[in-house]
């Protein structure tokens, strides 16, 4: 069976943008594909740098991934500093990583030109972790040879960096060493919009949780921007940052059911807004007992990416065997 593997970085409690960009598909492929899915806290530690929040974070991105049903025997599931043979692939691969491919990389470009913008140093508030980033997720990809990677849309760069250097790799030692992934992204799904249209991004707080207890999570749709019409005028649901969110969760008929509503008129915005929590609520309400429940018993949250750890490390030997035996460093 061909792999399939993604990853999700710890910085904070997934939204709904992680679920629908990367677990939900992530899950699917499950039934076809051999799967590798981890916790990128190393990526995280370019902006989460207080131990007691890592490991919490750490919690509940596993408890995520768990609660919406992952199963550690059918997938591998680790986190990734529990694999140190993957931060020595990363050396070895930013020694054949061009400089300038990460002078183009999205994240730090934004830096950049945000700094820019402000009229301060362009490396201003820069680690070498962030500009670094995608080497080691190239190192993350290539280790476990995956031959596709389920991500959003903002992700596709960063595998592409990993299909160039695979291929570049590979020439230079005239071996298939390494897979060349290919990003799966939907094109139906897209960017999954936050409460003001915009990306829904932790950077952003417009992020809605994954797990929001009925109470809050109404409270956080009502924060969805909508625009001020009225509740007897027609309105447009593809225009729509409520009908958007809708969309991703219901059905086909009720999503035209939904639609027709918008269009007739008759409709406010709160009654969209209770819409979209019912269909949530179908959706996660089950989940969402799971996720407190291990966020209350972390030992057993310990031993799976423990059990995921040894499994996982024992594959990465293999490939880091081979990957020094050409280096000539073994
Ligand atoms: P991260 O942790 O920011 O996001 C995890 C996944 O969620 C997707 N995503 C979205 N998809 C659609 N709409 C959105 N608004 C949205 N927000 C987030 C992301 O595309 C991602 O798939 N660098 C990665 C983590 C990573 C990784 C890897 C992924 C590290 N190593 C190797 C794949 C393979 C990241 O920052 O994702």
């Amino acid at each position: 069976r061909k792999i399939s593997l993604t990853g999700i970085k710890p910085t904070g409690t997934p939204h709904l943008g992680n679920y629908v960009g990367a677990i939900r598909p992530a899950l699917e492929l499950t039934k076809t594909y051999d799967t590798v899915y981890f916790i990128a806290d190393y990526h995280a530690l370019t902006t989460v740098q207080n131990g007691a929040e890592m490991r919490a974070n750490i919690y509940k991105v596993a408890a995520t991934w768990l609660a919406l049903g992952l199963n550690p025997e059918e997938s591998l599931f680790y986190k990734q500093s529990d694999i140190p043979e993957i931060f020595e692939l990363s050396w070895a691969l930013s020694c054949f990583t061009p400089k300038g491919f990460m002078n183009r990389a999205h994240a730090y470009k934004a830096k950049v030109e945000a700094n820019t913008a402000a009229g301060v140093d362009v490396d201003s508030n820069v680690n070498m972790g962030l500009y670094c980033y995608p080497c080691l997720m190239d190192a993350d990809i290539l280790m476990f040879s995956a031959d596709i990677v389920p991500v959003g849309k903002d992700q596709k760069q960063h595998v592409e960096f990993a299909r160039d250097i695979a291929i570049k790799f590979n020439k230079h030692f005239g071996e298939d060493v390494f897979t060349v992934p290919e990003p799966v992204f939907q094109e139906s799904t897209g960017v999954i919009p936050g409460l003001d249209g915009r990306k829904m991004s932790k950077s952003y707080d417009n992020y809605i949780d994954i797990f929001l207890e009925p109470k809050a999570l109404k409270k956080r749709l009502g924060k969805i921007v909508t625009n001020s019409q009225g509740i007897e005028e027609p309105k447009d649901p593809d225009t729509c940052n409520v009908f958007k969110l809708y969309k991703l969760f219901a059905t086909p008929e009720q999503t035209e059911a939904l639609a027709a509503r918008y269009r007739a008129g008759g409709m406010g915005w709160g009654h969209a807004k209770q819409e979209l929590q019912n269909v949530l609520e179908e959706h996660l309400g089950a989940a969402r007992e799971k996720y407190f429940y291990l966020l209350d018993h972390t030992d057993e949250i310990e031993k799976i990416l423990a059990y995921g750890k040894e499994r996982a490390r024992a594959k990465a030997k293999v490939m880091m065997d081979r990957v020094r035996h050409l280096l000539g460093t073994y």
